[in-house]
């Protein structure tokens, strides 16, 4: 049994790696979550409830910001590899709140580094953001495009976290592997996201708010396609860094999403226009040529299907927390 720590392991993404490595039986799997409240820390208990009872799952409640807590863990356990995945997520939050964004992932980033050194982890694995693109008007965005104009400061503190994993890479030869996740959504998706956000409006007859024309396009990513490349990413080990997107490479425009979703849930959605929002990017389209060479990655779940999984899960969960 190898040990593997998940930062950030009681959100959407963080949650559903931890059930793939629980499953798998060959790792003890400790989580370190803060539950803080960037949305209601009862959805993030909800997501780790089955996992407590695994007796290879290990909960430690800190802050990534913690170090002097972060170094109580990393003397408990010795970990083969870290799956850096807590931060504060979200775009527009962080044109409000820059000094939070850049202690957590920034600041928190450089302590689980700092530990992974300190502790010979030979394995980490940083969890970025296609934001680090900007306003990139070529496309597909490939990792070979300049970020030096990221347009947020979430996307500045996600380019900052690679440059960091590529510092720690080259002085130590800890292997980095940087995944730039495109627009991740499935079960469980944070509540303050599009597709979740959308869903949640259109059912409850309210107005969506919609920034633009409507024009904008995204990537999005099923959640089990984003597992299966982190999971590949674990045991990558052909070279000791590497930045690479995990997307669909199909970009998807807002009103599209959005007649998506009136389709699956069956109900019209009213719209409330609204100016563009400074930080957002007008689009992202992954190149993942890289992804399928350097892990196998071969993400099978097109939006049409995504959507209807996702509106299924969503309508479950509602109908559950109604009784
Ligand atoms: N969801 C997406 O579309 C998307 C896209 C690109 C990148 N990402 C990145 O993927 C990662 C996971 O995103 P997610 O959508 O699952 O978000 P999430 O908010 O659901 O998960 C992040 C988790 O980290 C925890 N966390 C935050 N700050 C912490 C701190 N200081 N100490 C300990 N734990 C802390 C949160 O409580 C949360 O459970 C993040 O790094 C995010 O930036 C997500």
């Amino acid at each position: 049994m190898k040990n593997i720590l998940i930062t950030g392991g009681a959100g959407f993404i963080g949650s559903h790696l931890v059930e793939r490595l629980l499953a798998e039986g060959t790792w003890r799997v400790t989580v370190i979550d803060d539950f803080n409240d960037f949305y209601d820390p009862a959805i993030k208990h909800a997501n780790i409830r089955l996992h407590l009872a695994n007796p290879n799952y290990r909960l430690e409640t800190a802050d990534i910001r913690d170090l002097s807590r972060l170094k109580e863990i990393f003397e408990r356990s010795a970990f083969y590899c870290i799956v850096h995945l807590a931060a504060r997520a979200g775009v527009r939050p962080s044109l409000t709140q820059p000094l939070l964004y850049a202690e957590t992932n920034i600041n928190g980033s450089l302590n689980l580094l700092e530990l992974a050194r300190e502790h010979n982890v030979r394995q980490f694995v940083f969890g970025s953001s296609s934001s680090v693109y900007g306003e990139n008007t070529k496309v597909p965005f490939s990792e070979d495009d300049p970020i030096f104009h990221p347009i947020s400061p979430y996307a500045a503190t996600k380019g900052a976290g690679e440059l960091l994993c590529h510092t720690y890479s080259h002085l130590y030869g800890m292997r980095c592997v940087c995944l730039r996740f495109f627009t991740v959504y499935g079960a469980r998706q944070r509540p303050d996201l599009a597709i979740h956000k959308f869903a949640r409006l259109i059912t409850e007859g309210k107005a969506i708010p919609v920034f633009g024309d409507g024009t904008t396009r995204r990537d999005y990513t099923y959640v089990d396609d984003i597992i299966s490349g982190v999971r590949t990413a674990i045991d990558y080990v052909d070279s000791d860094y590497e930045v690479i997107n995990l997307g669909e490479s199909r970009t998807v425009e807002l009103r599209e999403l959005i007649s998506l979703l009136e389709k699956e849930l069956d109900q019209h959605a009213v719209i409330d226009w609204q100016p563009l929002q400074p930080g957002d990017v007008p689009q992202t389209f992954a190149d993942i040529s890289k992804a399928k060479r350097l892990l196998g990655y071969n993400p099978q779940t097109q939006i049409e299907e995504g959507i209807h999984r996702f509106v299924e899960w969503f309508q479950r969960t509602r109908l559950s927390d109604e009784l």
